[in-house]
């Protein structure tokens, strides 16, 4: 970094005293002196921070609010210390996001302002502890899908657009832009798989441009993501793969209030209707799952039958199962649960609909694309003059509004599973995926889905189901530093 400033200095002195070429400069320069101090209580201890806040990541943006970042960075790196065998040379970029329910997102803060998390994070954010295991911390803003300009793909657009403005500056700045691992939640979760998906392929290209993004790349080392609601064109039969034959449900009705995300509890049962579309979409995700060729760690291929049995639910099934066997390890009594068989401590078979049932059924077939066009999916799949799209052409053909269905591109772009290892691709090469043995805001199938295609193109993937867990993500920091520090040293 000195070294950068010293060598700008020089080249602005010789152009003021004899050349006539200036030294361009882009609004998209790193500031390192435009910071304010911050201090920080992480675990009793206290921590100094220099917070580089509000820094617009791109030439022409749209917006005045989410299009902004804050680069956060340890004060001792600036002291040439080394925190958790890391120096301001080679730390990592942490780049978690801050959005839920495809809604605009705040760039994350270092303090907790009550905003982490859609509100729902107490005591230390997941900033500040990523910067106590010395971490530099980048999180950006991005739009949502309630202003006509947040549409798909402004959210993923912006995103890259920020990894570019850190790797452009990577020189002016501490911290290793070849290290950037992003990080996010359910919405925050798919955006995170997505950005490491998708790394520099050209579809993005247009609209990074036009917002002015930084002349960078944008690939990443580092994917972690908490239940990714992604995959979102084939979510639909996922879900009624998982939930069909379940009739009661719980909805959570996602709002915004004061820029932040609200959920309230609806609950029902299906309509005959509504149980006739889960039998179609159920009965058509076999189709799916055996047009992807994906194989199991045995190289065999998996498959469904028509009626949704197969190796691939087998495949499901045994990761809930070894989720419930390392609880039943750690000394958990699991034995009220009927759907469980456990013989000598071993977990020997799971029934699936029992588990499901326990699980209980969240959302509403089709789950993602409402006929009526009322879910948060279909808005995110809207344009600038229709504000809800279709983007299935099983709720398409079924609708029961007129609105009509996105562009096959948009829809593509917002779903990983097109871009993973193909031509033109630089796809994050590691991967943590997180989704709770509880969480039912969408199919485990897709999970799955999204790690056995990475894993099927040689990407080293981390795919567990923690316990009992809700939708919900940040709940293991420590294992997920942990992670960081294996993959990235
Ligand atoms: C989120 C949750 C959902 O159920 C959904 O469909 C989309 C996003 C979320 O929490 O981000």
């Amino acid at each position: 970094m000195k070294q950068f400033i010293l060598f700008a200095g020089f080249s602005i002195l010789i152009c003021a005293t004899s050349c006539k070429t200036v030294q361009k400069t882009s609004v998209l320069d790193f500031n390192a002196e435009a910071f304010t101090t911050q201090t920080l209580k992480v675990n009793d201890k206290e921590i100094k921070v220099r917070a580089y806040e509000n820094i617009s990541y791109v030439e022409n943006p749209v917006d005045t609010i989410y299009q902004k970042m804050n680069i956060y960075i340890p004060a001792e790196y600036f002291e040439n210390k080394t925190i958790n065998g890391y120096s301001a040379d080679n730390a990592p970029i942490f780049f978690p996001n801050q959005i839920g329910g495809y809604m605009p997102g705040n760039p994350g803060t270092a303090i907790n302002n009550g905003k982490g998390m859609g509100g729902m994070q107490s005591g230390p954010t997941t900033i500040a502890q990523a910067l106590a295991k010395g971490y530099v911390v980048a999180s950006a803003g991005a739009r949502g899908r309630t202003f006509k300009t947040g549409k798909a793909p402004a959210a993923i657009v912006d995103l890259k657009a920020a990894v570019r403005y850190l790797k452009f500056n990577d020189k002016k700045m501490a911290g290793d832009a070849n290290k950037i691992i992003s990080n996010g939640t359910s919405a925050g979760g798919a955006l995170s798989a997505l950005l490491g998906a998708t790394g520099n392929n050209k579809d993005y290209e247009p609209y990074l441009k036009a917002l002015g993004a930084a002349d960078a790349t944008d690939d990443i080392f580092a994917v972690s993501a908490y239940c990714p609601i992604t995959n979102l064109d084939h979510a639909d039969m996922a879900y009624e793969w998982q939930f069909n034959g379940v009739n009661d449900y719980k909805k959570i009705d996602i709002s915004m209030l004061d820029y932040n995300v609200q959920r309230k509890e609806v609950s029902g049962t299906l309509s005959a209707n509504e149980i006739n579309v889960s039998n179609q979409l159920k009965a058509a995700f076999p189709e799916y799952v055996n047009s992807l060729q994906l194989k199991d760690a045995n190289g065999n291929l998996l498959q469904l039958d028509k009626d949704g049995n197969g190796n691939f639910k087998e495949l499901v099934k045994s990761y809930v199962i070894a989720s419930a066997q390392k609880t039943l390890d750690k000394g958990t009594d699991l034995s009220a649960l009927k759907w469980l068989t456990i013989e000598n401590g071993k977990i020997t078979a799971l029934d699936f609909d029992g588990y499901v049932r326990y699980m209980e059924r969240m959302k509403t077939p089709p789950a993602f694309d409402a006929l009526d066009l009322s879910s948060g999916e279909n808005q995110l799949f809207g344009n600038e003059t229709t504000d809800s799209r279709h983007f299935t052409k099983f709720a398409l053909a079924n609708t029961t509004k007129q609105g009509g269905i996105a562009e096959e591109k948009t829809i593509k772009m917002m779903n990983p599973m097109y871009y993973i290892g193909t031509q033109g691709t630089t796809t994050t090469k590691h991967w943590r995926i997180r989704h709770g043995t509880k969480d039912k805001d969408t199919g485990l199938g897709i999970s799955v889905l999204l790690a056995t295609l990475l894993q099927n193109n040689g990407y080293d993937v981390n795919l567990e189901l923690p316990w009992d867990r809700p939708h919900s993500g940040d709940y293991d920091l420590d294992e997920l530093f942990t992670w960081i520090d294996k993959t990235t040293k």
